[in-house]
């Protein structure tokens, strides 16, 4: 696996951008606005590239579209996580073959995590012939290229060598929401946890530099954003393979102390990694969303070990702590692994003490699935299927009834909340914790910070009324 970091230069950007003219002028020729349709899968990591792949769109004269049909490119950005992801994508790659019979002239192309792997892209390539253009996360920056070869009447295009990972500045981004923005600081991930498939499909840890990503919060702001979410899948790694010697706190505290009326989010963080400077950078300053997500994956210190998380369930415990001691309104999220190969019902019983224990208000809960390459999947796995899916529906009957007893103790709360977006006749708003309320008022008001008082609860959202 190559492991260089590329930066790529604006000559070579300004190559793809000549792609793009071509693209507009193949088009004028036809005398219509072509349209493309592009599906997210996966990550907050994915829906950020799919921004970038639909502001190539744009620039290339694509009006987006809400639908594959008719569509002249569709363009499925795709999850390698478990095997449940794949099989989704897989399911809806092989739909296209109607909407094409349908429209002869429509180009598919699949991207994002699901290419990266060399037997995928080998499938693809034989299965699905109907699939015009595929390229890996590496390639992204390249899609113009892509496209006009496949408009120009070129066979099909594969772009998925293992290439360094590279950082592309200047990729133009249609963006899905004018208030909350994600942010990409860095990508890729160095951590090889032994059952994750993302440091092979998205390549060593690289950081952008401090002030492209400074630049880019404040061109937001100035538009108008009311919420950044810093993306990286270890954001606490941020800035190590930097030369000037910033960590992620301090990046963190920048863009906090630019002027506007925001709030600051990131995720994921590490465990192995989040540390004091983080929490009480974050205590400091009232920009800085009291949020945190902060992945466990195991309450067992044995299965973390095999997991190579690099931390155990003590030292987990004693970084929430902390974290919750500097900042008491501290909204606590995790992710969960049941059934990793070999865990025992002691170990599980590990992990549901170690939730009753934190009390996060919401949890992702996922069971294992074995991933091709990573040294997980060829680790001995006893457990039977229906063991592993009593002991996640158990996980989640726990968790569920926390959420609640939190969402209740939210009830009489008055708490800032962005008002963002609509639902039936309700308006919805986050507040500060990132919890999804339910309130009245009039429309006009989205996009604005207002008081909210609590009135009601369930496990997954609150509702209330304007203070
Ligand atoms: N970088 C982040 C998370 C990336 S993937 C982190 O380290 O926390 C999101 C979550 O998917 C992981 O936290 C993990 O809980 C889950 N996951 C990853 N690989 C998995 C696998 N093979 N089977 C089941 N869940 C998995
Ligand atoms: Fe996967 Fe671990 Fe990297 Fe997260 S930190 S992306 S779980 S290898
Ligand atoms: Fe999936 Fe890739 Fe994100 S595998 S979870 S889309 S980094």
């Amino acid at each position: 696996m190559n492991t260089k970091t590329t930066v790529i230069s604006e000559e070579q950007l300004a190559c793809q951008f000549a792609f793009c003219d071509k693209i507009n002028a193949y088009w004028l020729n036809e005398k219509r606005t072509p349209t493309a349709y592009v599906e997210t899968y996966g990550c907050q990591q994915n829906e950020a590239d799919s921004e970038k792949i639909r502001g190539y769109l744009s620039q290339c004269g694509y009006a987006i579209v809400q639908e594959a049909e008719g569509a002249d490119v569709v363009v499925m950005n795709t999850c390698a996580i478990r095997e449940h992801a794949e099989q989704r994508v897989f399911g809806n790659l092989g739909a296209l073959t109607h909407t094409k019979k349908r429209h002869p002239a429509q180009k598919i192309f699949i991207c994002g995590c699901m290419p990266g792997q060399q037997k995928v892209s080998e499938r693809i390539r034989k299965s699905y012939p109907h699939v015009d253009g595929c390229f890996s996360t590496h390639h992204l920056w390249q899609f113009p290229e892509i496209l006009w070869k496949v408009l120009n009447g070129q066979k099909r295009q594969f772009y998925v060598e293992d290439e360094a990972g590279s950082i592309a500045e200047g990729i133009p981004q249609v963006r899905d929401n004018a208030l909350k923005a994600w942010v990409s600081i860095m990508y890729g991930c160095n951590n090889f946890c032994t059952y994750c498939i993302v440091p092979y499909v998205r390549g060593r840890e690289r950081s952008r530099e401090k002030e492209s990503i400074l630049a880019e919060c404040r061109a937001l702001i100035e538009n108008g954003c009311k919420e950044i979410t810093l993306l990286g899948q270890n954001v606490n790694s941020y800035g190590k393979d930097l030369p000037d010697g910033v960590d992620f706190s301090d990046l963190l505290a920048e863009i906090a102390a630019l002027p506007g009326d925001f709030l600051v989010r990131f995720m994921t963080s590490h465990p192995r990694d989040a540390g004091k400077k983080l929490f009480d950078t974050m205590a400091a300053s009232p920009k800085i969303a009291k949020q945190l997500h902060l992945p466990f994956q195991s309450g067992s210190s044995r299965v973390l070990k095999a997991m190579n998380r690099h931390y155990d369930r003590e030292k987990y415990l004693e970084t929430v702590n902390y974290a919750k001691s500097v900042m008491p309104d501290l909204v606590l999220t995790s992710d969960v692994i049941v059934g990793f190969p070999g865990e025992t019902e002691e170990e599980f019983e590990e992990t549901i003490s170690l939730i009753e224990q934190v009390r996060y208000d919401s949890l992702f809960t996922f069971i294992f699935s074995p991933r091709t390459g990573t040294p997980a999947a060829s680790m001995d796995d006893p457990t039977p299927k229906e063991e592993k899916n009593r002991r996640f529906d158990r996980l989640c009957s726990v968790q569920n009834r926390i959420s609640e007893e939190i969402h209740e103790s939210y009830i009489g709360k008055e708490l800032r909340c962005l008002i963002d977006g609509t639902d039936k006749n309700y308006l919805t708003a986050r507040t500060e914790g990132g919890r999804l309320v339910r309130l009245e008022g009039a429309p006009s008001l989205i996009g604005t910070y207002q008081f909210v008082t609590i009135t009601g609860a369930t496990t997954w959202s609150l509702t209330g009324i304007l203070s």
